[in-house]
């Protein structure tokens, strides 16, 4: 089994992108953290983080339809991307969107998502902790 976790545009920056809103925790070390969890559970766990839509949307293309499940943060995209949303809502399997800030307590413009009405649920405001819930979830759905 497989869980695709997909990571939009600037979270490459995690670590060094204003970690007073998203913390020090690298998405390197996010990563790591998401394929030992996967592993302990005979889970295969594919990360990948792209700046662009299109590799995203390729992306979902790609593992959606194998993969049991998928965490996503898109970023910026989340409030916006609709290829990467209409992408999401060709699969089947259960989508969970991951903020790591509360985008809710955040500017006007953050509080719509795009991606929320295909997902499953949400996790916003946990920082780097919340992808750790929606995989658990995910482990405890399967
Ligand atoms: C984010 C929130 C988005 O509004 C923002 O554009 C990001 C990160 C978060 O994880 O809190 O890039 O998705």
């Amino acid at each position: 089994k497989t869980i695709l976790v997909l990571h939009g545009p600037n979270l490459n920056m995690l670590g060094r992108r204003e970690p007073h809103i998203y913390g020090a925790t690298t998405l390197a070390e996010i990563n790591e953290a998401l394929e030992q969890r996967g592993k302990a559970a005979g889970v295969e766990v594919i990360c990948i983080q792209s700046n662009h839509e299109g590799v995203l949307v390729d992306a979902v293309q790609t593992h959606g339809w194998t993969a049991s499940g998928i965490i996503i943060n898109p970023g910026a995209l989340t409030h916006y991307g609709l290829s990467l949303r209409d992408a999401l809502a060709m699969v089947s399997a259960p989508i969970i969107e991951v903020h790591l800030s509360n985008v809710y307590q955040r500017e006007a413009f953050r509080h719509t998502s795009v991606v929320a009405p295909i997902a499953r649920g949400q996790i916003t405001g946990l920082g780097w902790r919340g992808y750790l819930l929606a995989l658990e979830w995910l482990l405890a759905e399967l």
